[in-house]
């Protein structure tokens, strides 16, 4: 839970950083896509980068999860936190990453919004930050223990044995392991994340 201290700086500063978010999430991902790289080129989808709806996914839920804080509904702060951690496990996302978007986010915060970000206001959103990034490492660590892989090993090369076009914009691929080995079960509705490599 927040301090009583950090929920009245966060009541109060909500809506500026609310209105704000486009902003700091176009800046965010520019920042942290030239510091690196290899996670425009290797993780994000790339689709949704250039579209962009996507992109306002991650800044949006800490918004979203900073309002809850308001008005504590665990039930639903759970099902939000677990549908992201279902994501990002399908995806290898790793506790040292959290780091990484930490910084770049704060550094677009504070470049958006200028004089607002007091070191008051700015405590009160890095605690709100690492609540909500530590309870989604605790839960991706134990979809990694429950799958049975080492933290992040997520990728494996699957061969496609089956392709059927099921309307104009679906298609259903059946998969297969390459060595003969079986393939682990899946839960259904989990996500699965395909990567390819692209130009
Ligand atoms: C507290 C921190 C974070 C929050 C609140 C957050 C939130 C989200 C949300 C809401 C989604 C969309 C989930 C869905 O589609 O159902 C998402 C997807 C994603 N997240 Fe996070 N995330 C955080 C940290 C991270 C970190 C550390 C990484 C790794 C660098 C990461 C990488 C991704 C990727 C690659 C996707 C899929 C988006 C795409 O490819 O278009 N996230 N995240």
């Amino acid at each position: 839970m927040l301090s009583p201290q950090s929920t009245e700086v966060i009541r109060a500063t909500l809506p500026v950083v609310g209105a704000a978010i486009g902003d700091i999430t176009t800046l965010f991902y520019r920042r942290m896509f030239d510091a690196h790289p290899e996670l425009e080129r290797d993780l994000f989808n790339r689709g949704n980068q250039k579209q962009g709806e996507q992109q306002k996914a991650l800044a949006g839920a800490i918004a979203a999860f900073a309002t809850l804080q308001l008005e504590p509904d665990s039930a639903k702060v759970d099902l939000i936190l677990s549908r992201i951690a279902h994501k990002h496990a399908s995806l290898g996302i790793t506790p040292d990453q959290y780091a990484i978007v930490h910084e770049h986010l704060f550094a677009a915060i504070v470049e958006i919004l200028g004089d607002a970000v007091t070191p008051e206001v700015a405590a009160a959103w890095d605690e709100v930050y690492w609540l909500m990034a530590e309870t989604l490492i605790t839960m991706e660590r134990g979809l990694y223990q429950l799958a049975g892989v080492e933290t992040g090993d997520v990728w494996r090369t699957v061969r496609v044995s089956e392709r059927v076009l099921q309307s104009a914009d679906t298609v259903s691929l059946t998969l297969s392991s390459v060595d003969g080995s079986a393939l682990p079960t899946f839960a259904p509705g989990q996500y699965l994340s395909v990567g390819v490599i692209l130009p």
